[in-house]
């Protein structure tokens, strides 16, 4: 997602500086996305940082870089889980504004257009409310919700969702191994294997929010129990809900 916000603020005219952990990588993505290659020092001039890294180093990076950067600046963070993102906002130094969003597409998406955005706090200054007038610009549609429900519908429309697609994928390699016959399909078995192959390219975040949301438990139990309640049900009693519910 780091890469996909770098064109986007490449595409607006900025100045952009990516940071990896290792100078080769940043020196390989600048490079490959026409920006600059830079360090976290970088942040000390910035108009606005945008943290992309996995929940687990997302309180100690927002801090690293909360330190040094310049008043009135932005320091955005994008993770798909805000449980506990109150808690991080109050450690960031108040005289930044702290913007804590959840762009609700995948680094494939073509651009912002049409796609929503979870914003789940915003502390304002100058640079945050720039960003979200370039976001709005471009068509993004920004809904706000408190971190708590941002989860809990995170747990429905991602935890459940991506358990249920994967492990469909699972079974059904399974399956169709045992039957001993892979090469033939239906158009609908080929729009299901593409979803499940795009989703197994973002495990590591699928993992994290199956891990972080505090929802996702819950929701993959509410999964299983319905799926033994349609397995034990006749075949006319699954199907008669399902023709009754508009989903
Ligand atoms: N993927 C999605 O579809 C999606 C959508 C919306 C929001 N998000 C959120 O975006 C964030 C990034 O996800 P992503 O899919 O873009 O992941 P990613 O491609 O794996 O990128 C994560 C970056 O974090 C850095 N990183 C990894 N471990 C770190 C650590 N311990 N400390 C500091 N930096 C570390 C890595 O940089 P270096 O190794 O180069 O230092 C890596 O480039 C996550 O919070 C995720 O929830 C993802």
């Amino acid at each position: 997602m780091g890469r996909w916000f770098s064109r986007f603020f490449k595409e607006l005219n900025y100045r952009v500086f990516v940071y990896s952990r290792k100078l080769e990588t940043a020196d390989n993505v600048a490079r490959a996305l026409g920006v600059y290659s830079g360090s976290m020092e970088d942040a000390e001039d910035s108009d606005i940082v945008l943290v992309s890294v996995p929940w687990d180093a997302l309180a100690g990076t927002c801090g690293r870089l909360g330190e040094k950067m310049k008043k009135g600046s932005a320091l955005v963070e994008i993770s798909a889980v805000k449980t506990g993102v109150e808690k991080l906002a109050e450690s960031i130094p108040g005289h930044l504004g702290f913007l804590s969003i959840h762009p609700l597409f995948g680094p494939n998406a073509k651009g912002v257009k049409g796609q929503d955005i979870v914003m789940v706090l915003n502390r304002e200054s100058p640079w945050v409310w720039t960003l979200l007038e370039h976001l709005e610009k471009k068509g993004a549609k920004l809904v706000i919700m408190s971190s708590r429900n941002h989860d809990r519908y995170m747990a429905c429309i991602q935890s459940l969702h991506h358990f249920a697609i994967l492990s469909l994928g699972y079974a059904l390699k399974t399956c169709s191994r045992k039957a001993g016959f892979e090469e033939i399909s239906t158009r609908s078995m080929r729009a299901t294997v593409r979803n499940i192959r795009s989703m197994q390219r973002n495990l590591d975040t699928i993992a994290e929010i199956q891990k972080n949301n505090p929802y996702s438990r819950e929701a993959r139990e509410l999964f299983l129990r319905i799926v033994k309640e349609f397995a034990e049900d006749k075949p006319e009693e699954w199907v008669r809900k399902l023709g009754k519910t508009k989903i």
